[in-house]
């Protein structure tokens, strides 16, 4: 399995990734994504709305505001609970995660560590020009929020009945004490998540139908089996809504984690803000004449972390004439590039003939055009970005207006029509 250092290596020298604000030293727990990064989280993002929104007739998407009312973390508990045992070490003053640590010695210099304090992992602000306690907001930890505070708009406004999800993808912010092994823990990142509402006591199978549904689609984009598992977790480490929690975990270079976690957050949090903003947050079911406050299953999935663990999964050396072949085995639907267009030689009318196709494929798929150093060099460099499909425009090209289309994985050739092109791709990706 790859290491994460020569992933970051990757990451950066091909523009998946780079430290947040590198010019000025980088700023921990942030991070920039480049040309190819970009690319590869909004598929990610694409996928995952393509399931839980488009596909279905009973999930309604939503954008709500990153910054809500203070008042929404005081009924969601966050205030309360939102909090990492933080330890300090007496000798280099570096902090800690008390739960990340082990016989009360500092893991960076051997001192001894301070008793732990809570520390709430909630980014504040000031809303407004005076910066007073009543001015006080906060960045939001988790996108669910904005969703349960949007549930009655949502319910009139979609006229949608029980059972009925509500699905939004945007930022987050947590203030990690200990952000770290390249983007798995950020200060900033992104959640996908989807609050999908039930009637009391049809909870729990639609719980075991969100972790079957969650896990499928991980290995529907290529997951391999050997790298997911699930994780039942126990009480004491569950979140203080949860009443089953179902983590879904990646196999790491640095051992089992949390990629995605499916919680049975119960009627809690539609009950709190009820309470706490006096609205009456319950429905009606007109089948049974029953009005009650909604549970809630809640698979929640963060970008950066699937993205991370997409590269991992995808990432493979190889040996060739040149050495080692480096393949990202991608699946198509989440390559950066679907297309690289390729003329074997820089020499006129070649590249003219390859713009041409070029021009022709842009509208249809994220592609990219490449006429530097070799052809094999240039496939090379696609496979190590993950680019399903390199087409090839060679002095044949002028004479029979084909293209050889070469695929990644198999490394098999075809030779296509060129007003065949765009079909033939569509159909490559349709099949993948
Ligand atoms: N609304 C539920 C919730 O926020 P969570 O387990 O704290 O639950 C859900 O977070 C997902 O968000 C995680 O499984 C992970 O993919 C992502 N996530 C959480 N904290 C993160 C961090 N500091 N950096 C990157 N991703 C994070």
């Amino acid at each position: 399995m790859v290491d994460l250092d020569t992933l970051f290596s990757l990451c950066k020298r091909r523009g998946f990734v780079y430290p947040g604000s590198e010019i000025y030293g980088g700023f921990g727990g942030f991070w920039d994504y480049g040309p190819l990064g970009v690319e590869l989280k909004r598929n990610i993002r694409d996928e995952w709305w393509r399931t839980i929104v488009q596909e279905r007739d009973d999930v309604v998407g939503l954008d709500a505001a990153i910054i809500m009312n203070p008042r929404t973390w005081e009924a969601s508990g966050h205030l309360r609970e939102f909090v990492d045992r933080l330890v300090e070490c007496r000798v280099c003053r570096q902090r800690f995660r008390a739960d990340e640590v082990a016989e009360n010695v500092c893991p960076s210099c051997g001192g001894p560590l301070s008793e732990a304090r809570l520390f709430n992992t909630m980014f504040k602000t000031f809303v407004g020009p005076v910066e007073s306690e009543a001015a006080v907001a906060y960045l939001r930890p988790e996108t669910a929020q904005g969703i349960f505070v949007n549930f009655k708009n949502v319910l009139t406004t979609s006229r949608k009945k029980l059972p009925f999800g509500i699905a939004q993808i945007g930022k987050a912010f947590r203030n990690e004490i200990t952000p770290g092994r390249f983007t798995f823990r950020s200060r900033e990142f992104e959640q996908m998540e989807l609050e999908f509402f039930v009637k009391p006591g049809t909870d729990e199978e639609w719980f075991r139908c969100w972790v079957d549904q969650r896990l499928a689609w991980y290995r529907r984009l290529g997951m391999k089996p050997e790298n997911l598992k699930l994780h039942e977790v126990p009480a004491e480490e569950r979140a203080h809504y949860s009443k089953a929690t179902v983590d879904i975990m990646f196999r790491f270079p640095f051992g089992w984690a949390e990629l995605e976690g499916i919680a049975n957050r119960t009627d809690f949090d539609l009950t709190r803000h009820g309470q706490v903003s006096g609205e009456e947050l319950t429905y009606f079911d007109e089948e049974t004449g029953q009005r009650y406050v909604p549970y809630v299953i809640e698979p929640s999935a963060g970008v950066e972390r699937s993205f991370l663990a997409f590269l991992i999964n995808a990432y493979e050396e190889e040996p060739d004439k040149e050495g080692v072949r480096v393949v990202l085995r991608l699946h198509p639907r989440l390559a950066p590039y679907k297309v690289a267009v390729l003329p074997l030689s820089r020499k006129e009318p070649l590249v003219e003939k390859a713009r041409e196709v070029w021009a022709l494929v842009r509208p249809h798929v994220m592609s990219t055009y490449d006429d530097a150093q070799s052809i094999g060099r240039r496939y090379r460099r696609q496979d190590e970005i993950g680019t399903p499909y390199c087409v090839t425009i060679d002095f044949q090209t002028l004479e029979d207006n084909a293209v050889t289309i070469r695929d990644r994985d198999t490394m098999l050739q075809e030779r296509v029509p060129i007003p065949e092109l765009v079909s033939a791709i569509r159909d490559r990706l349709a099949a993948s």
